[in-house]
């Protein structure tokens, strides 16, 4: 492998792509990292028009496509891509992009996880979540990818106060702002205990 690593983003259907941007306008001016690709289950996906702007190539593919598995590692190796961040995707990743891509695939999550996660828990229904169960406190969590929905290895959780005041809505307000300042620092840490191994 050659020492620029270069990151697709994985986004979802209807993410605005907040996370996608933060990384990309973070990684920016870093000379070992570059975000490379930008994939999307559908052309409408507002993140592509944010990637465009700011120049980065996108590509769009059919999550319910039977060649999925062979088509996204085709994508990916034709754009020397050695590092997958999930933001906003919400499907599981096929096995063959898991296995090749181990150690090397990240997503965030709007809690903390093990709680609050698994199919169905994206968005607001984490927040809601949350306030519901009465919890003192909420964040984000960093994992890597396995094939089950938000259970791969932890590698960095920030969290916040939920304060008797707090509703689903300002929760996800802190939660994304910690969202942006721990995702850019997860990506370095997984890449630092990579060259470690
Ligand atoms: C974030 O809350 C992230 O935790 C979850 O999907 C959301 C994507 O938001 N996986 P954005 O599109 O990056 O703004």
């Amino acid at each position: 492998m050659t020492n620029l690593t270069k990151i697709a983003i994985i986004v979802g259907t209807k993410g605005r792509g907040s996370n996608m941007r933060n990384l990309i306008e973070h990684f920016q001016t870093d000379p070992d990292i570059h975000v490379t690709l930008v994939l999307a289950p559908s052309p409408d996906s507002p993140a592509l028009e944010v990637a465009n702007k700011f120049g980065v190539k996108t590509a769009t593919f059919n999550a319910k496509d039977d060649k999925l598995p062979q088509k996204l590692a085709q994508k990916l190796s034709e754009n020397n891509i050695n590092f997958i961040c999930l933001a906003g995707y919400l499907r599981l990743i096929p096995s063959n992009i898991v296995k090749e891509f181990t150690g090397r695939i990240l997503n965030i999550h709007p809690a903390l996880l093990p709680k609050f996660g698994g199919k169905g828990m994206y968005g607001m229904h984490v927040h809601n979540a949350v306030i519901e169960a009465k919890e003192t406190e909420s964040g984000c969590t960093i994992h890597y990818v396995n094939e089950e929905y938000d259970e791969g290895a932890i590698l960095l959780q920030s969290k916040c106060e939920i304060t008797p005041h707090d509703t689903p809505e300002s929760l996800a307000q802190k939660v994304l702002k910690l969202e942006h300042e721990t995702y850019p620092k997860a990506v370095k840490l997984a890449l630092a205990k990579l060259s470690e191994s």
